[in-house]
């Protein structure tokens, strides 16, 4: 076992007490092992590539997915690390969130990049506000990535949030020029991070925010449009998405081009999820959210996830598009009996990261083996 397999397996006996004592302990504490944990992680390469069976293969747009789950944006924001999920058996290799500029992140009072583990509720908060080292360095590490056969790369990309509007539009529109240019194999748009400040309006005739839709025709125009080699596009959105606005967004992003949705990001709908939570860890739930906000991820969203993925199939159905159009599901994933309900409700493919690494505590670099 390495160092990292072993220092994860360790937090996992430790994790349920640390978490509960006063909320800055294991905020702190926890905010910065992350970061060293996930730098180390990136290096700790599996002795083995751990060959799944060749019926969990999915092919979509011409790519090959050697299994149906591969990681959620946010763990792989440096675009380190292809090499180590490629040999665990993740289907794809998912870089970013990137944005135009390099950010450092939130920090509020001495708190930088806040992360609480809430492991009785097997759920989390963060506030990380998408650290990254921005478009241009991201897209020079990707070229370095030896890529292999049936792990796609995809990055993931937002629109700068301190930047408005036409100067945010085309500095997003820079992105996928830049990464239409390396060995990206497929892109999700960021629609949904929780951390950041969004330019907002309301509109009178729509369930959509009018910028988004602005948004997602400038890209359709200036890029979808014009693509000169197969380059899917998705976009991500939060769980927290109403049906009402999935029957709108469907036709829309079909009709521009776009190639799938991703359902979802992580959710602010806070007093609905602490219905979820052990008691025991409200007090530094509640601590976190009144101090930072954050998004909340984890079991929890599983019902949710499932329910807006089959809302959104069943909208697509309706549609019957003629272009290749996928569902992913991502949100409470834990176990293959969560694979085996997306594949009922419509998702093409899956991606997880709160349940990810509780699968790692216990199986280390054999994490997907011994999922499947
Ligand atoms: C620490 C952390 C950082 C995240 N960063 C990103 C990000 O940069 N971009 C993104 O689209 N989602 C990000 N997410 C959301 C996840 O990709 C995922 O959508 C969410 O956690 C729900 O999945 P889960 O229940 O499997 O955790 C982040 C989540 C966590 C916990």
């Amino acid at each position: 076992m390495s160092i990292i397999e072993i220092s994860a397996k360790l937090d996992k006996h430790l994790r349920k007490s640390i978490a509960t004592l006063p909320a800055s302990i294991p905020i702190h504490l926890y905010s910065s092992s992350r970061r060293w944990f996930l730098k180390n992680y990136f290096s700790d390469l599996p002795k083995i590539s751990y060959s799944l069976p060749e019926s969990l293969q999915q092919k979509f747009f011409g790519l090959t997915f050697q299994s149906p789950l591969f990681n959620a944006a946010g763990i792989f924001k440096e675009s380190f690390g292809y090499e180590v999920v490629r040999r665990q058996g993740a289907g794809a290799f998912l870089i970013g969130t990137a944005t135009p500029q390099p950010r450092k992140g939130n920090l509020k009072d001495d708190f930088y990049l806040p992360f609480l583990p809430l492991p009785r509720s097997k759920s989390a908060l963060n506030w990380l506000g998408l650290p990254n080292a921005g478009f241009n360095e991201i897209a020079k590490r990707i070229q370095y990535i030896e890529k292999k056969p049936n792990c796609p790369i995809g990055i993931s990309i937002a629109a700068n949030p301190d930047d408005t509007g036409d100067t945010a539009l085309s500095n997003l529109l820079a992105g996928f020029n830049i990464f239409a240019k390396t060995q990206v194999d497929f892109i999700e748009l960021n629609e949904s991070c929780p951390n950041v400040v969004h330019e907002h309006n309301k509109s009178a005739n729509s369930n959509l925010d009018p910028l988004l839709i602005k948004r997602l025709h400038y890209v359709s125009e200036q890029f979808l449009i014009k693509r000169q080699k197969c380059l899917p596009v998705l976009v991500k959105f939060s769980v927290d998405i109403l049906p009402e606005q999935i029957y709108e967004l469907i036709p829309l992003l079909v009709n521009l081009h776009f190639n799938g949705i991703n359902i979802g990001n992580t959710s602010t709908n806070y007093q609905y999820y602490k219905g979820f939570l052990n008691p025991k860890e409200i007090p530094n739930f509640e601590f976190f959210i009144n101090k930072f906000g954050g998004g909340f991820s984890g079991k929890p969203l599983k019902e949710t996830s499932l329910e807006k993925v089959a809302i959104a199939n069943q909208t697509l159905k309706n549609l019957n598009p003629k272009d290749e159009f996928i569902i992913i599901r991502t949100g409470g994933i834990e176990s293959q009996e969560d694979i085996l309900k997306s594949k009922s409700a419509g998702a093409a493919l899956n991606q997880w990261f709160t349940g990810y690494f509780e699968n790692f505590a216990s199986s280390g670099h054999r994490v997907y083996k011994d999922f499947f």
